[in-house]
């Protein structure tokens, strides 16, 4: 069985001290879960790498939440890959329901991004999810599908081992989020894998849940077998908090069939 998979986007949270402080607990709470879990920390730019230089060999994966797609260039404000490549760093975070619905990122840009992460080596983290409207409207699947098709055109066979998806449905998402019903994620989740196996037949990329993950729904949504990972805002800001978790719903994804 492959490891589970958990993970955090710290959003605009934590300074630099903080993200340090934060991984230096996190690591030393879930040592001893090295050989299950995948887990990974996506801290923002500023504490990019000092979190590199808090992790001790890779017991935590890090990311960055967005990445502009071009080398260099005019482009103020706007990160690269090679910046980012020097830092160390594992993984792109790309479409982010806030980089899609808050700065108005279209499909077409993931594309760009998706394509120049893998690329440049990075592990292409492409989030996906519809919104309230789009669920009201019964197209939660086909826009799960037009963001998946357009996210990932171009993609080769060989890069998909460096591919993860999350479904992150934009109402399930922060303070303001309802959770996705046990059910309602696993519909979308069968539907993500069946567009992923279309696209790419007999990849085996992982599929994360999150929006509004928390002590409550978390273990519903790791018992379903198209549920690879958790992604999880708030409820992991703390490490105590997140490494409660993550020992909560490991027992049950190990006992999945
Ligand atoms: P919340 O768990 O705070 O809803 O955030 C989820 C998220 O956006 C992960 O990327």
């Amino acid at each position: 069985m492959k490891k589970l998979l958990m993970g955090t986007n710290l959003k605009m949270y934590k300074t630099p001290a903080q993200t340090e402080s934060y991984l230096c607990a996190l690591q030393s709470l879930t040592e001893d879960l090295r050989n299950d879990v995948t887990l990974f920390v996506i801290p923002s730019y500023p504490a990019l790498d000092r979190a590199v230089n808090t992790v001790r060999d890779k017991a935590i994966l890090l990311g960055a939440q967005n990445m502009h797609p071009e080398e260099q260039g005019q482009f103020t404000g706007e990160v690269s890959p090679l910046m980012l490549k020097e830092l160390g760093l594992d993984i792109v975070e790309i479409g982010h329901s806030e980089r899609r619905h808050v700065f108005h990122e279209t499909d077409a840009e993931e594309n760009k991004k998706v394509l120049s992460a893998l690329a440049h080596g990075f592990t292409a983290l492409l989030c996906v999810g519809e919104t309230a409207e789009q669920k009201a409207y019964g197209i939660a699947d086909e826009v799960l599908s037009m963001q998946l098709k357009i996210g990932l055109n171009g993609v080769t066979k060989t890069q998909l081992s460096r591919l993860w998806v999350a479904y992150e449905p934009v109402w399930a998402i922060g303070v303001n989020g309802t959770p996705a019903s046990q059910q309602y994620a696993k519909e979308r989740h069968l539907h993500i894998k069946a567009v992923l196996e279309m696209l790419f037949p007999g990849n085996e990329v992982p599929v994360l849940y999150g929006g509004s993950v928390n002590p409550d729904n978390a273990r519903d949504l790791i018992v379903q077998n198209g549920i690879d990972g958790l992604f999880t805002g708030r409820a992991a800001w703390e490490a105590e908090n997140f490494n409660k978790l993550i020992r909560q719903v490991l027992p049950l994804y190990k006992g999945r069939a």
